[in-house]
């Protein structure tokens, strides 16, 4: 049965006899761990063998007009993605309404959040791609492995949007609260509820192993700038200037207009002039 708010009909529970096969197992009791090895122990071995490949490669020297308005709408739109996901997957139903936000409110406050900023996020990598196409130093500055991240980046969101799109529209969408939610909490208590993810509906699961795909592929691709995101930038402090003062201080050098050259210890030993 589903219950209807303001016109959008609420996904249905899970069916109650849910048949497991071998395929289930492997996709949602294996494959999870299989990635977050991956992903941990890949992310080590990049950071440990490729310090100098860690990076964003920005492009930003390339082009700037339509990086300074994508750049942050994909980024901005993302982190507001990643927020959904933390609350839709993490907060049980439970946690939610025992604060008074009942099913109804947060299906409404979820889907109207989550689809501005999928289709924010969406803008924004559309647009990315789009100038990396059409600029010719940027075109020719993305490698395979680029590719290759942009198709998975773009298959997991579009699936993701498919999904939320799919749950407004088709009553017979099962609750990711009941079914997808729970699964995903039970990975990181080691007892995988296969039982509740193989109950989820097929565009959840298609949408899940886009993201499973995405995480397998992250410490092999430039996304590994996420890890070292420079957020002690926003709260360093601030960097005090000060001119040289004209008394001169004792043992220091004496004050010569712009750059002090820079000597080396031979040159210095056989007493040549610094240049
Ligand atoms: C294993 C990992 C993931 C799981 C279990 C998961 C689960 C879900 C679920 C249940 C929804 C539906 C929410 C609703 O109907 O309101 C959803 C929506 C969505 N997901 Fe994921 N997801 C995962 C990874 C990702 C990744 C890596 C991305 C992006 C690259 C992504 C992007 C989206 C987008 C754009 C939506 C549409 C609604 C929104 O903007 O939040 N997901 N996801």
């Amino acid at each position: 049965m589903s219950s209807v708010i303001a016109g959008l009909p609420l996904e249905k529970p899970p069916p109650e006899n849910v048949e497991v096969t071998l395929g289930d197992v492997m996709l949602w009791g294996v494959l999870p761990y299989v990635v977050i090895a991956v992903l941990v122990l890949g992310s080590v071995w990049r950071y440990r063998y490729d310090q100098f490949g860690w990076t964003t490669r920005s492009s930003q020297l390339y082009e700037a007009r339509i990086l300074r308005i994508a750049s942050p709408l994909f980024h901005f739109g993302i982190l507001a993605v990643i927020v959904g996901h933390v609350v839709g997957l993490l907060i049980p139903r439970s946690w939610t309404e025992g604060v008074g936000i009942s099913d109804s409110a947060y299906h409404a406050m979820a889907l109207s959040i989550g689809i501005i900023a999928g289709i924010g996020t969406l803008v924004g990598i559309v647009l990315l791609i789009y100038r990396r196409r059409t600029t010719g130093p940027v075109f020719m500055a993305t490698t395979k492995n680029d590719k290759l991240m942009y198709v998975v980046l773009l298959g997991a969101l579009l699936a993701g949007l498919a999904t939320t799109m799919i749950s407004v529209f088709d009553e017979n969408v099962t609750a990711y609260r009941e079914t997808v939610s729970p699964w995903f909490r039970s990975i990181f208590i080691f007892q995988p509820d296969i039982v509740a993810m193989t109950a989820a509906s097929l565009s959840f699961k298609i949408h899940t192993l886009w993201g499973l795909a995405l995480f397998a592929i992250w410490p092999f691709t430039r996304l590994v700038h996420a890890f070292t995101a420079p957020l002690h930038y926003l709260f360093r402090p601030y960097i005090v200037y000060r001119s040289r003062g004209k008394r001169p201080v004792p043992g220091a050098q004496p004050a010569r207009p712009g750059w002090a050259p820079v000597g080396t210890p031979d040159r210095d030993r056989r007493g040549l002039p610094r240049q």
